[in-house]
């Protein structure tokens, strides 16, 4: 049995399957309309999310497999005092596979452990988002037709960004690409992506603060929500929330075949003019996420393609 905890669990091989698989599904979408029927999946969401749990539970409804789960920690026995490790031996009972966000980083790793259902990690607080990354990973693939030989550019909150962390671990195992760290003195990424990822990798990265001056450079440009729920304090917060807002302005300074990426939610760091760009891929990205997810529950349970 295996579980899906950080994006480094599938080999680059693995993930190119899955990604193959992910765009058969995105062509043949009726063909798979009934490899998973008798199936279900929990939704153990103890973090407020949209698209995460949405497109698991769309991934596995389109796959003939039904749902169950909760939304909040607070409608869940967590609330009076339940832990993970006991939960998941409850919900291996009720499912066959399981996807979990927590605010603590870990907490679907200790419930892997418990547990006898595969276990996904769909955000783990400022740690790790794996199902986000494949998704971005489709998203580049299908743009850019390559994952390899490209800038990046990471926007915004980089220290509490799970899916920042996620998708370097995973871009870093491709040839050629390089990157621009675009963020504030205070978001700058952790020491241990940037130490124990990028430097012991050889990978050419920059970390600036200018936007405008990484704009021209980039093929990707990702950008990401400053994130309320991790701040300590709200006038930091206050401070810093507004530092970067792509507009059309901004966009002008980019390649014609420059894609903008955003794992969502947005807040004002994209203004809505943005939208129509052709460029901008984020909602694209959106209907991407529920393809690789019904592949990735199509692997973890071990689903046969259909003929
Ligand atoms: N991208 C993402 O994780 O969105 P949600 O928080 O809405 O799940």
């Amino acid at each position: 049995m295996r579980h899906l905890l950080n994006p480094l669990d599938f080999s680059v091989e693995e993930i190119s399957s899955l990604l193959d698989l992910a765009s058969d599904i995105e062509h043949n979408l009726p063909r798979y309309a009934h490899v998973c029927d008798g199936k279900k999946i929990a939704t153990l969401f103890y973090e407020p999310s949209t698209r995460t749990r949405l497109s698991f539970e769309s991934a596995m409804l389109n796959l003939g497999g039904s749902v169950l789960g909760f939304s909040s920690a607070s409608s869940s026995s967590a609330a009076k005092g339940e832990s993970v490790s006991d939960t998941i031996r409850m919900v291996s009972c009720y499912a066959d596979i399981c996807a979990m966000r927590h605010p603590k980083e870990g907490a679907p790793l200790v419930a892997s452990l418990h547990s006898s259902i595969p276990v996904i990690n769909a955000g783990d607080g400022g740690h790790q988002h794996p199902t986000q990354t494949l998704t971005d990973l489709m998203t580049i693939r299908s743009l850019l037709g390559r994952l390899d030989n490209m800038t990046v550019g990471l926007c915004g909150d980089l220290k509490f960004g799970r899916t920042v962390h996620s998708l370097i671990n995973a871009l870093v195992r491709y040839p050629n690409v390089r990157f621009l760290l675009i963020s504030p003195t205070e978001l700058k990424i952790p020491e241990y992506i940037r130490e124990d990822v990028l430097r012991a990798n050889n990978i050419e990265f920059v970390e600036v603060d200018s936007l405008d001056a990484a704009m021209p450079e980039l093929d990707i440009l990702y950008m990401t929500r400053v994130q309320r729920e991790r701040f300590f304090n709200e006038e930091d917060y206050i401070r810093l929330k507004d530092c970067y807002i792509l507009d059309k302005a901004k966009m002008k300074l980019a390649k014609d075949h420059m894609f903008v990426l955003h794992p969502l939610p947005r807040v004002n760091e994209i203004s809505v003019e943005v939208d129509d760009d052709p460029r901008a891929a984020y909602f694209r990205q959106v209907q991407y996420g529920v393809y690789v997810r019904m592949a990735l529950i199509m692997t973890l349970l071990e689903v046969a393609k259909p003929c």
